[in-house]
């Protein structure tokens, strides 16, 4: 095996390596749109990576690595180097092209600055998940996707819930102070969210489709969920003009455990199947406890992101 930069003659090629495993997902997961099952649309994607290299075999090329470098990644001061799902592939020797792709971008990675190295990987991609784990990588973020239909045993939490409107906002902005301070806590202790403020939460639900949906106990705000149609760093094997995508909920804890949350999401559905969008999609922290717990239940995931923080910084 031998290694060269990524150069474009080569992206179509790639792109076949690429739709081949995609293909495998949507066998597996229907709902997924057909995207990025087209080798011209995943060459146009390809074109927009920064960097990569590329692993031969003889005249083949077997496998390839592409990234971004992303300053202050998930909103920490580390510059990220991050491969998204479609911007790497292995065909054969998964774990031997990965490991020789992998030793040689992380030279390119750290004379860039980088320290932390992420990946997006196909969920149904159990060969590259454990390649990638025995690389020192952990999971990060779980992309999902659904069918936008109903739940199957619709959930009645004894709340009233409704959609959000302006006359709302005071509460919501309470209800999003709380959300934020969630994900501040251990064990999430993520750096990444910043709650919205009542101006940012008046200009979103102004916006065309999208919807903050509310579970109320009489005049009390017990949760919300949030939808809307451009669902800003997901993963693009869910990302179509039928998808809508969740983008935040929050259930006060009091509230917890009687499906409040399934009551909001099933309101959700029901409202967005009948303006006919197909699809919805989620991505949420692995490490955030309740959200492990509650979205795998409804949704089905299709893109697991992997982080390593090497223990060396950058020189
Ligand atoms: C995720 C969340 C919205 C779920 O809301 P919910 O209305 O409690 O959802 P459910 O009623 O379906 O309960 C979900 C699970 O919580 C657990 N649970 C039950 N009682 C609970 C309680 N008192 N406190 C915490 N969790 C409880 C149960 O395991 C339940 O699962 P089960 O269906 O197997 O019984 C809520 O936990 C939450 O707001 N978490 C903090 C914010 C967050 O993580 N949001 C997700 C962002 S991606």
């Amino acid at each position: 095996m031998h290694l060269t930069p990524l150069q474009p003659d080569i992206f179509p090629a790639l792109a076949q390596m690429f739709v081949a495993k995609f293909q495998q997902l949507r066998a597996a997961v229907p709902v997924l749109p057909d995207t990025l099952a087209a080798p011209a649309r995943v060459v146009e994607q390809l074109a927009w990576l920064k960097g990569g290299v590329v692993a031969w075999d003889g005249a083949q090329p077997v496998g390839y690595l592409g990234w971004f470098i992303v300053p202050e990644f998930r909103g920490t001061p580390r510059t990220g180097a991050y491969c998204p799902e479609w911007g790497h592939a292995a065909r054969g020797s998964t774990a031997a092209i990965y490991r020789a792709l992998y030793r040689a971008a992380a030279a390119d990675w750290a004379a860039a600055g980088c320290g932390v190295h992420a990946i997006s990987l196909l969920a149904h991609d159990t060969a590259a998940q454990q390649v990638w784990f025995w690389n020192n990588f952990g999971l990060t973020v779980v992309d999902a996707i659904r069918p936008m239909q109903p739940l199957d045993t619709p959930a009645d939490s004894g709340l009233t819930v409704r959609r959000a409107t302006p006359d709302d906002l005071p509460g919501l902005v309470a209800l999003e102070a709380e959300h934020t301070r969630h994900y501040a806590e251990p064990p999430v202790q993520m750096a990444a969210y910043e709650g919205h403020s009542m101006d940012a939460l008046a200009a979103f639900i102004s916006g065309e489709h999208n919807t903050i949906w509310l579970a109320l106990d009489g005049s009390d705000y017990a949760g919300f969920i949030r939808f809307e149609n451009d669902g800003d760093g997901a993963a693009a094997v869910v990302a179509a003009p039928d998808q809508i995508a969740v983008t935040g909920a929050y259930v006060r804890p009091a509230y917890r455990g009687r499906r409040a949350a399934p009551h909001l999401l099933d309101a959700g559905l029901r409202h967005y199947a009948a303006q006919g969008f197909t699809r919805c999609s989620v991505d949420f922290e692995s490490f955030n406890p309740e959200a492990a717990a509650f979205w795998p239940k409804y949704f089905t995931p299709v893109c697991l992101s992997v982080t390593r923080i090497p223990e060396q910084p950058p020189i």
